[in-house]
């Protein structure tokens, strides 16, 4: 299967960080169909070569297993190509396209990993030279809009010019290894999914940390906040990884029905739940690892006086039989303790207690999703110390844990995020991509938050760098008996 892979905004940082390196470990792997071409397409003065040396030096700067030799890269290189381009210019969607037709691939993929402002120009250009054919798919990178109206106009505008199966929305935490186990874990095996339920589980926490600040990407991160960046999509598709209903089979359409319904079924925002109900912080300077950092304020890029929030923690709850009064929490933010993302769900404890245990001990699964990818179940067993055996006449339980390492099991290189996302387009599989309906309701339910926090900028908590966020955010969690866990 030959493919063409257009990659709009081919300079930028999403291209060399995280794609091309991406496609470099899928072709190293074996499983970039042979016959494909990546052109890259940017307004930057490069030819094919130039652009070949451009992305070949970036790869000193990125993460990977192992370094590319001259001769592998070589190889690799052959695949890439350039194309000039203004995305203003008509003439220049004749140009792809006469590039394009240099060979009549089977698939011709469009990446738009540019500012999300030019993404519905590009879709009318592409349309307007004839680059929507039915061998076209196109990818979008979040953030797909600003907020609910942007989100919709985008989506009428792709919607216009391609079908909705020829659209790959990306959300890189479903090409996550441990995201796809948490579907494996809960489909594939019949041991929990009796279990999954409000009579069982007493709530969930979902975590995203992040010991980064904003680094180049101050201005950007300014106008948009930890809501619209991490929780509108990557949070809220793990809550409906976590609870959505088992699909009727692995197909796109009934995995994405059911994520749907999860999302429509988030118990609205009230006076009281949007203040008791939601924290955000900003961070101040503070230490990270030990090394002094500077407070998001004086971060480059950032306004003056910004209200813009880099921490937020939430407790939702779903409206339906099978979740009905169970929290789940979510918590992200930039400049935290650790970079550390895991789901804990908590189950509730035995309902007769005939052994002593500790306080509050129950049952209790972790999905490490980073830095470690794993799965951990906390079990109480017997205390096996003969002589407290001895001076108990209550038999005392102890907590202990079965671990998992997926690294471990799995071994360490493993099909990263994005180069299993790649491939799905290449391939045609939608599985783990957003359909436009969950995008919309994503935004419709976070909204009234965005509007509740732009009209009272006053609730924004400050937190020092370095910390697991505003001491209001344990003090929520703190009213309904619970706490964070912390887990590593
Ligand atoms: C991106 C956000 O979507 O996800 C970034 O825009 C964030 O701000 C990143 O740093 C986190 O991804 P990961 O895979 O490193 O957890």
């Amino acid at each position: 299967m030959s493919f063409d892979l257009v990659l709009f905004g081919g300079t930028g940082d999403l291209a060399w960080r995280k794609l091309m390196p991406a496609l470099f470990q899928a072709f190293r792997h074996g499983s970039l169909p042979a016959g494909g071409r990546i052109l890259g397409v940017a307004r930057d003065d490069l030819d094919d070569a130039r652009y070949r040396s451009f992305i070949r030096s970036r790869f000193d700067e990125v993460d990977l297993a192992k370094r590319p030799s001259a001769d592998e890269f070589e190889r690799f290189g052959q695949m890439l190509g350039f194309v000039r381009m203004d995305l203003s210019q008509p003439a220049d969607y004749a140009r792809l396209s006469q590039r394009l037709a240099e060979r009549q691939a089977d698939t011709v993929v469009m990446y738009l990993a540019t500012a999300p402002s030019l993404f519905t120009g590009v879709c009318e250009q592409l349309a307007a030279a004839g680059l929507n054919t039915a061998r076209t798919r196109l990818v979008l990178e979040k953030p797909l809009g600003h907020d609910l109206a942007s989100n919709r106009a985008i989506n009428e505008t792709v919607g216009r010019v391609l079908s909705e199966k020829q659209v790959f929305r990306i959300d890189h935490y479903l090409g996550k290894p441990s995201v796809q186990n948490l579907f494996a874990l809960r489909f594939g095996n019949a041991l929990f999914e009796p279990l999954w339920r409000r009579e069982n589980i007493d709530h969930i926490q979902i975590t995203i940390a992040e010991d980064l600040g904003v680094e180049k990407r101050g201005a950007f991160y300014d106008s948009t906040g930890a809501l619209r960046d991490m929780v509108q999509n990557h949070a809220l598709q793990l809550l409906c990884a976590l609870a959505m209903e088992p699909p009727i089979n692995a197909h796109a359409d009934a995995i994405r029905d059911e994520k749907l319904k999860v999302l429509r079924s988030l118990k609205p925002w009230t006076a009281a739940t949007l203040d008791g109900h939601a924290i955000r912080g900003q961070y101040t300077a503070g230490k990270v690892d030990g090394q002094p950092v500077r407070g998001y304020l004086d971060e480059p890029g950032v306004a003056p006086g910004s209200h813009t929030e880099t921490f937020v923690a939430l407790r939702a709850e779903i409206a339906n039989w099978r979740w009905a009064g169970v929290p789940f929490y979510i918590r992200t933010g930039k400049r935290l303790a650790a970079r550390e993302a895991h789901i804990v769900v908590n189950f509730r404890p035995a309902p007769h207690a005939i052994f002593g245990a500790p306080p509050g001990a129950a049952n209790r699964l972790v999905i490490h999703l980073q830095p470690r990818d794993g799965l951990e179940l906390h079990l109480l067993a017997q205390a096996q110390d003969g002589r407290q055996w001895e001076r108990q006449t209550t038999p005392q339980l102890t907590p202990v844990s079965l671990d998992l390492d997926f690294d471990k099991r799995f071994g360490a290189e493993r099909v990263g995020a994005y180069e299993r996302l790649l491939l799905d387009v290449i391939d045609g599989r939608l599985n783990l991509f957003v359909r436009s309906d969950e995008q919309e309701e994503a935004w419709r339910w976070v909204e009234p938050l965005l509007a509740h926090w732009q009209a009272h900028p006053q609730g924004l908590r400050p937190y020092a760098a370095g910390t697991w966020g505003p001491s209001a955010s344990s003090a929520m969690i703190a009213r309904d008996g619970h706490c964070w866990t912390e887990e590593r």
